[in-house]
């Protein structure tokens, strides 16, 4: 499961120098944070007390826009909710436009900025759902 795990991140974030392995996805899962992954997509999170962390989310190119991140979204804060979770946060690069728009679309708001939080140098955006 983790070596496609590996394929898919590298087929969602071509341009990231530094991808995530299948052993990046197993510690992950060790470490506690929760993973759905279907053959296109995938969101993992993790949970500390009433928070959550949205740690990454991708779908495959040919998959794109068909609504399958905002199902794999809803299906964590289904999930985060039934776990006692009350808020929901993530990063997002402040130039990923789809990114910024399914957040949006989903009732993220923005709570912050890191400044050159990336290696390209971009900030960014910090974004919290209450839920
Ligand atoms: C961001 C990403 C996860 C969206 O996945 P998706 O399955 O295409 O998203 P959805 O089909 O659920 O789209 C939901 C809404 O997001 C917004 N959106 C998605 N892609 C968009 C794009 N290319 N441009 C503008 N808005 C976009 C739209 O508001 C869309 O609703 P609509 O289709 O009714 O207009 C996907 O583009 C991706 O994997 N990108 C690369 C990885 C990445 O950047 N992950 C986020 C890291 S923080």
């Amino acid at each position: 499961m983790y070596s496609e795990l590996e394929n898919l991140y590298a087929a969602c974030f071509p341009d990231k120098k530094q991808k995530w392995t299948a052993n990046d996805f197993a510690d992950l899962k060790k470490s506690g944070c929760d993973i759905i992954a279907s053959q296109n997509s995938f969101i993992v999170w993790r949970t500390i007390a009433d928070e959550a962390e949205i740690i990454s989310i991708g779908v495959a190119p040919i998959a794109r826009r068909t609504g399958t991140a905002s199902a794999l979204m809803q299906i964590m804060e289904h999930d985060a909710k039934q776990n006692g979770v009350k808020t929901i946060f993530l990063e997002v690069d402040e130039l990923n436009i789809p990114a910024i728009s399914l957040y949006q679309k989903c009732g993220f708001t923005n709570a912050g900025i890191r400044p050159h939080y990336y290696d390209n140098g971009h900030n960014a955006i910090i974004m919290k759902k209450d839920i």
